[in-house]
């Protein structure tokens, strides 16, 4: 049984931290003495799993690199003449984000990425800093730059106002496009307690435990250290386009149901394309309407045995493509997947202002997904790869397309298809669009705080 040590995690590995503002800063380093001395400034300022949030103490901070970050620093030479270190790190967060297994083609390829200020590989570090208060993120931005500024590392700025990436807790959890969101995560067996099927192993969400909690640790010494207690992370900045979102929705349930009251039209397509009602009512559960108590429309104790022709909740709408729950697999996907669906923890914030309606005002706003796991390719990329080609699935195989909301119909396996039933009728949705655009994408880790104090002080 694993013991993990909480004041050594990083706190967003526990729980989400569901704070009004968080300020997303990239910085890169000159050289390794001054992302080791800006790792010395800032690591004691680190949040870990142990600190109560509830009296809601601010800043937050949590720190991530990207592998030419951890680089820099040192803590990973090689010429120790010990293992290479890159067998502790898995190459996919060693490589650039892949836009290929994300299928980030079109308008969300690389080249559009950081509206053009920076590359990927430029980004050595990522810190991610929650307030409370506006005033209080002030002072921290200032603070981090000053610290910044006088080290000569450089701050990348995916913007052309200068202000850092700001996240804001959607109201009451309902996001762009007016889901709510924050209602299923997967429920991890922290205490790595044996006979619980019922959660998710740690070790799909903690680096450094080994694969499998019935095989010894690698033995990857002296960089497992590096590794150890710490998640992968990957930043997705995702842009949403609100105004095409709505009009879409407007139209495709007026010609769907003519003789729907328009309102009721669109939160029915809405629902089919997402798994659950805007409010967050699960449709597996309430096929017919959205539920006013949160006792029912927050409700994640369901799987889709009760629906197994996707009558209820569509086969490729959002959820049931991220979390097939009980859904079997096709034997390709059983067989790479043996422990069953792909999980990650999701600790994202939206950001941007709330538009209604259907007239663009040229505003960016979406969403800063963060997606942690152990292995990027077999968690990450395989609910990517889903979303945007879904033949995952045991019944529908190759027949269903691509998720409906955040598929890219720019590549090579799109479909514009959304084939869904409701009220009793079978219907085929044509002329899909893109409603969401990739800005940028980071493979970050995580490190746990001993990590990063190594990090700062390589050999001490
Ligand atoms: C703009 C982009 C996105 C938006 C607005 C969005 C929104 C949502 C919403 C509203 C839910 C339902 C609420 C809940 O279950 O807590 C959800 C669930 C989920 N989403 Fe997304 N999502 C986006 C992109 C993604 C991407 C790229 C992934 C890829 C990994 C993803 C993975 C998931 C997962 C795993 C769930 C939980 C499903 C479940 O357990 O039933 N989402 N998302």
């Amino acid at each position: 049984m694993v013991q993990i040590e909480r004041s050594n995690v990083q706190g967003l590995i526990f729980q989400s931290f569901n704070y009004p503002l968080v300020g997303h800063f990239f910085f890169q380093f000159p050289d390794g003495a001054a992302a080791r001395e800006f790792l010395k400034e800032w690591v004691p300022h680190v949040t870990s799993a142990a600190v109560d949030i509830k009296a809601k103490p601010e800043p937050l901070l949590n720190i991530a690199l990207s592998w030419q970050g951890i680089q820099k620093t040192g803590a990973v030479d090689d010429r120790a003449g010990a293992m290479p270190a890159t067998r502790a790190f898995r190459s996919d967060f060693r490589d650039p984000p892949n836009p290929k297994a994300m299928r980030d083609s079109g308008d969300s390829a690389p080249a559009n990425w950081w509206k053009g200020q920076f590359v990927s590989e430029d980004v050595d570090v990522a810190m991610f800093c929650y307030c409370q208060s506006a005033a209080t993120l002030a002072e921290q931005t200032a603070a981090i730059r000053a610290s910044a500024s006088r080290l000569g590392i450089k701050e990348l700025v995916p913007s052309s106002d200068g202000e850092p990436l700001t996240g804001r807790l959607a109201p009451k959890g309902v996001l762009h496009f007016g889901y709510r969101d924050g209602i299923s995560q997967p429920q991890v067996n922290w205490e790595d307690a044996p006979g619980r099927p019922d959660l998710v192993d740690l070790r799909r969400f903690v680096l450094g435990y080994g694969e499998d909690p019935n095989k010894p640790i690698p033995n990857r010494e002296p960089w497992t250290g590096l590794v150890r207690d710490g998640s992968y992370l990957v930043l997705r900045w995702i842009y949403q386009d609100v105004a095409k979102f709505n009009k879409f929705l407007r139209e495709r349930s007026k010609a769907l149901w003519p003789n729907m009251p328009a309102d009721e039209a669109q939160e029915l397509l809405a629902a089919k394309m997402m798994g659950r009602w805007r409010n967050g009512t699960p449709l597996v559960l309430f096929p017919n309407a959205p539920q006013p108590d949160p006792a029912d429309f927050m409700r994640n104790d369901f799987d889709y045995t009760m629906d197994p022709d996707g009558e209820r909740c569509p086969f490729s709408s959002h959820i049931r493509i991220a979390n097939r729950r009980d859904d079997e697999l096709n034997d390709r996907n059983k067989s790479m997947f043996p422990s069953g669906t792909p999980r990650v923890l999701r600790r994202g914030s939206s950001y941007g202002s709330t538009l209604e309606g259907e007239n663009d005002d040229g505003l960016d706003r979406g969403l800063i997904g963060l997606f942690l796991c152990t292995d990027i390719e077999s968690q990450f990329f395989a609910l990517m790869r889903w979303i945007n080609e879904t033949n995952f699935h045991a019944k529908v195989d190759n027949q269903h397309g691509q998720d409906p909301l955040f598929g890219n119909r720019t590549t090579p396996d799109r479909s514009d298809e959304f084939e869904f039933q409701a009220k009793g009728e079978k219907h085929v949705l044509t002329g899909l669009q893109d409603f969401i655009r990739t800005q940028g994408v980071l493979n970050l880790l995580l490190p746990s705080v001993s990590a990063l104090k190594q990090m700062a002080t390589p050999g001490a």
